[in-house]
């Protein structure tokens, strides 16, 4: 099973207008799918499940779907969250949360406190969430907590800045709904994942579609750099 499974939840927009529906209606649909996919984590015994919910770059959609966009989210903080809880789920949001609606926020900060001391699955939102912005936030952390160093500095000078420090790498990175791009998700940390794409648009992703990424997963070898007769030899080298 992979640890850490990182998804960016494509195909919204075009589920809902398959079917002559509002955008919106397959954002709706969408949050159901976070539902199933959270379950089949527990499920599994996945212990990171990270969900790309809002790009820093989704600001430029119509006022009108990131304002819905905006109220899902409010209503599923408000709806979900004692379920997580009572899941032993751990709830995260990263990004520049400084662009929300102070309520917003609140109900993100009050979610991440009331889940804190929870450990069966740590869930993470990435919401305004851009990679190079989060490089770029860890590079000033980095450089304004030790200002008297000039040079020298190592990627583990950088890693607990970034705003996923706290888990290990993606194994798993799945795109659903067609596109086979990262559009600015975790650059940083996607590095070593194994890459999974799906045309299944997002609403349709279901747990038997989910089990046939991590079957994917399990059939692909991992050699971070090494060859394969490496890896038969001393596997854990
Ligand atoms: C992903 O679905 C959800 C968000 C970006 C919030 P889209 O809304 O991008 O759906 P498509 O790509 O238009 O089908
Ligand atoms: C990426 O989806 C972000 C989320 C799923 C939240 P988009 O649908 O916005 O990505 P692009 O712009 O088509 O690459
Ligand atoms: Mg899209």
């Amino acid at each position: 099973m992979p640890r850490h499974v990182a998804v960016i939840m494509d195909g919204n927009g075009r589920w809902a207008k398959k079917r002559f529906l509002p955008r919106v209606a397959g954002h709706v649909k969408g949050v159901e799918l976070v539902r199933e996919m959270v379950r089949a984590c527990l499920e599994r015994g996945i212990q990171y499940l990270t969900l790309f919910a809002f790009s820093s770059e989704n600001w430029r959609r119509p006022q009108e779907e990131v304002s819905l966009l905006m109220q899902l989210f409010v209503k599923a903080l408000e709806q979900e969250v004692e379920k997580l809880d009572r899941n032993g789920v751990r709830l995260r949001v990263i990004g520049d949360l400084s662009r929300f609606e102070p309520r917003l926020q609140e109900l993100i900060r009050q979610a991440e406190a009331n889940t804190a001391g929870n450990t069966r699955l740590d869930l993470t939102i990435a919401a305004n969430y851009g990679g190079r912005w989060d490089i770029m936030q860890a590079t000033n952390q980095m450089l304004a907590a030790q200002p008297e160093k000039r040079d020298g500095w190592l990627e583990s000078d950088l890693e607990p800045h970034l705003s996923m420090s706290f888990a290990p790498e993606p194994d798993l990175f799945i795109r659903t709904g067609g596109e086979e791009r990262i559009s600015n998700f975790l650059l940083w940390q996607l590095a070593y994942t194994e890459l999974y794409f799906t045309p299944i648009l997002w609403p349709d992703f279901d747990t038997a579609e989910f089990d046939k990424a991590i079957t994917s997963f399990q059939q692909r070898e991992r050699r971070f750099g090494r060859t394969s007769e490496q890896l038969v030899e001393k596997p854990n080298a």
